[in-house]
């Protein structure tokens, strides 16, 4: 089966990323979101961050261009009707990504692979709301997406063998390397990341270490590219709190409760990077 058409559900940070590497394959892609504004902020993203790609002279002006030219946005789903393969990157509820697989049962014609890019939300409960749990799958692009290598790959246990592999080949279409998963809550990645960044903010809430040196421990000890509550920020830390909610209702286990600070700042509207405030000030 041949995939030329591309869709992505959400234009925030992760689906405008997903929708920039399709196109940059040469795909056609349709990106939807709720709201025409939240497209435009999706498309002035892309925009930048290819800007930024002609001043490092990786991508021509030319280019910028032509994918540009190869997305196109939408905020009806319906739309999704006409699109090979579809990739949802809607925020991390379930209710809503439940719908929204529901939806889209109903819309795209039966052959159409419907993958996820959850960070946590167990892959067999999302496809257990359509008619075509062979043909639903985990597809855990990284942020950024542009310059993050991996995809984790997570099969549901309905998964077919057919739909894993055309995955895992549009991964490495995109110039990604996959990695595979089986699907309990949080998969690879986050099973091992978010308790960490959990404990990092235990640290802050009990006062064991500003928030600056928290992170320099873990950068300057560990040789962390970043530090933990910076990661956090640019995640979001509703992202962050829905991955380990997740955890804890899906392995009971007191170890991943998620701590009061981190629930404490959600629910204040700070939410990291792209609400200005989190651990850090953003201008
Ligand atoms: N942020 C990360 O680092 C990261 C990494 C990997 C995976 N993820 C996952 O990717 C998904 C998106 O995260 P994000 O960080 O891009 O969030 P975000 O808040 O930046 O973007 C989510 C977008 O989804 C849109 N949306 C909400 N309901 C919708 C609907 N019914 N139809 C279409 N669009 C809808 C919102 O308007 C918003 O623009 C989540 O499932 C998250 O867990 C996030």
């Amino acid at each position: 089966m041949s995939i030329e058409k591309f869709g992505v559900i959400g234009a925030g940070q992760m689906g405008n990323g997903i929708a920039q590497v399709a196109a940059a394959s040469g795909m056609e892609v349709l990106m939807s979101d709720i709201k025409e504004e939240f497209c435009e902020k999706g498309i002035g993203n892309i925009s930048r961050n290819l800007d930024r790609m002609v001043k490092k002279e990786k991508i021509s002006e030319g280019d910028k261009t032509a994918i540009l030219g190869r997305i196109r946005t939408t905020t009806s789903l319906e739309d999704m009707k006409g699109v090979d393969f579809v990739v949802e990157a809607a925020v991390e509820r379930e209710d809503l990504k439940f719908k929204i697989f529901e939806d889209l049962d109903r819309i795209c014609p039966p052959g159409v692979i419907l993958s996820t890019n959850t960070s946590s939300i167990p892959i067999g409960r999302i496809a257990a709301q359509t008619s075509r749990s062979d043909k639903v799958i985990g597809m855990h692009f990284m942020n950024p997406v542009p310059v993050m290598k991996l995809v984790e790959v997570i099969k549901g246990i309905a998964t077919s063998e057919e739909t894993f592999q055309l995955t895992w080949d549009l991964c490495e279409k995109f110039g990604k390397t996959p990695a595979e998963a089986n699907d309990y809550p949080g998969f690879i990645a986050n099973r091992i990341l978010m308790p960490m960044i959990n404990e990092a903010v235990f640290c802050l809430y009990q006062s064991v270490g500003k928030a600056e040196d928290i992170d320099t421990v873990m950068k300057l000890g560990m040789n962390h590219p970043m530090g933990p509550l910076a990661l956090a920020d640019l995640i979001g830390l509703d992202t962050c709190l829905a991955i380990m909610e997740t955890l804890y209702d899906g392995f009971k286990d007191s170890k991943y409760r998620p701590c009061p600070l981190l629930r404490k700042y959600v629910e204040a509207g700070w939410l990291g990077r792209k609400s200005g405030r989190g651990f850090y000030q953003y201008t």
